[in-house]
């Protein structure tokens, strides 16, 4: 294989190496050259949404660095499902990427009947953020603090939509742990991501979300919605003038939405090597970590930007949260 490429110049040998290995017959040589095109990463719901802007991010970076471009491409519907059941049923060749959270890549296979195993069919590549949720409402909405957002809620339920990314959705398992807090029965308005469900949170279609902070961070600080609560037990960093739900009166309603990469089941260990070192690469980017901070979004320790990092976070989670939804019976309607 050194020989073919000392003979070609590279632009010429990678397309040939490409498809020896496509035939099977050099597979060593396609890690060597991977990537030789660009890689696609498969965000499973609406542009300009949280998981659509992190990929924006990360896959301009994670581009960079491996000397490809990475192109997102937004599958969406089914929340999530239909996206992440893209890259599961690809090519294992590590052209394809999946981008995913704790909704795509845990609580999904408790709800929905997928075509696809998310531990057998897709390996995981690195951990790569957190946020928690915000409780945010239409600036309608007469409540300045969360007491005063549940009292009214509780006594409006019949008036009140929540808007999701789907059921099953993190935003949707938020403001289902909300109103079994309340005691209240909401009205779930289902969007293809939390970025259209933002926008009509705005324009006041709807008049509540549970919202990963980093979609609607900038729209709290432009005065756009009303931010009242964190779902964690710290206030965060770049928004420390939003109290936590412990303070604000819904003690213990945490929520922390963390996002992976995967890759298609059997994709070649080199390639997804590359991809992890790709990623790390981003996350120690002091540009990138800026940017996410400012979002809200935490960077996870290094021993999860891994693939045994991630499994073993995935799988523990899954451990957790499968016997809580089931018994949620959460439906898709
Ligand atoms: C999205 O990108 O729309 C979200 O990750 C969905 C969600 O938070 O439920």
């Amino acid at each position: 294989m050194l020989k073919l490429r000392k003979l070609l110049p590279a632009r010429a040998a990678a397309p040939l190496l490409t498809a020896l290995a496509g035939l099977g017959i050099c597979g060593a040589a396609q890690a060597q050259t991977y990537p030789v095109k660009p890689i696609t990463l498969v965000v499973p719901f609406a542009a300009g949404g949280p998981t659509d802007v992190l990929a924006r991010i990360m896959g301009e970076r994670m581009g960079r660095s491996m000397g490809q471009t990475v192109v997102v491409e937004n599958t969406t519907g089914a929340a999530g499902s239909i996206g992440v059941g893209r890259v599961a049923h690809a090519a294992a060749d590590g052209y394809t990427v999946s981008i995913g959270h704790w909704s795509t890549h845990v609580v999904n296979g408790a709800i929905y009947q997928l075509n696809y195993d998310l531990l057998k069919d897709l390996d995981p590549v690195a951990q790569i953020a957190s946020n928690p949720q915000l409780v945010v409402s239409n600036n309608s909405v007469p409540a300045k603090d969360l007491k005063e957002l549940s009292a009214w809620v509780k006594a409006n339920q019949d008036k009140v939509s929540v808007g999701t990314a789907g059921v099953g959705a993190a935003s949707h398992i938020g403001g289902i742990y909300y109103q079994n807090f309340i005691g209240a029965k909401l009205t779930f308005i289902p969007y293809r991501g939390t970025g259209p469900a933002l926008q009509d949170l705005i324009a006041g279609q709807i008049q509540l979300m549970f919202d990963q902070a980093s979609n609607s961070l900038p729209q709290v600080r432009a005065g756009k919605v009303r931010g009242y609560a964190v779902t964690q037990k710290t206030r965060l960093g770049s928004a420390p003038e939003i109290p936590t739900v412990d303070e604000a009166g819904a003690p213990g309603l945490y929520m922390a939405v963390w996002h992976g990469l995967w890759v298609p089941h059997g994709t070649p260990k080199a390639a997804a090597a590359r991809l992890e070192a790709a990623a790390q690469e981003a996350l120690a980017d002091p540009a990138v970590s800026k940017r996410l901070f400012e979002m809200g979004q935490e960077i996870p320790g290094k021993e999860f930007q891994t693939p045994e990092g991630l499994a073993k976070f995935q799988k523990a989670e899954i451990d957790k949260w499968w016997p809580l939804i089931k018994a949620a019976n959460i439906k898709v309607e």
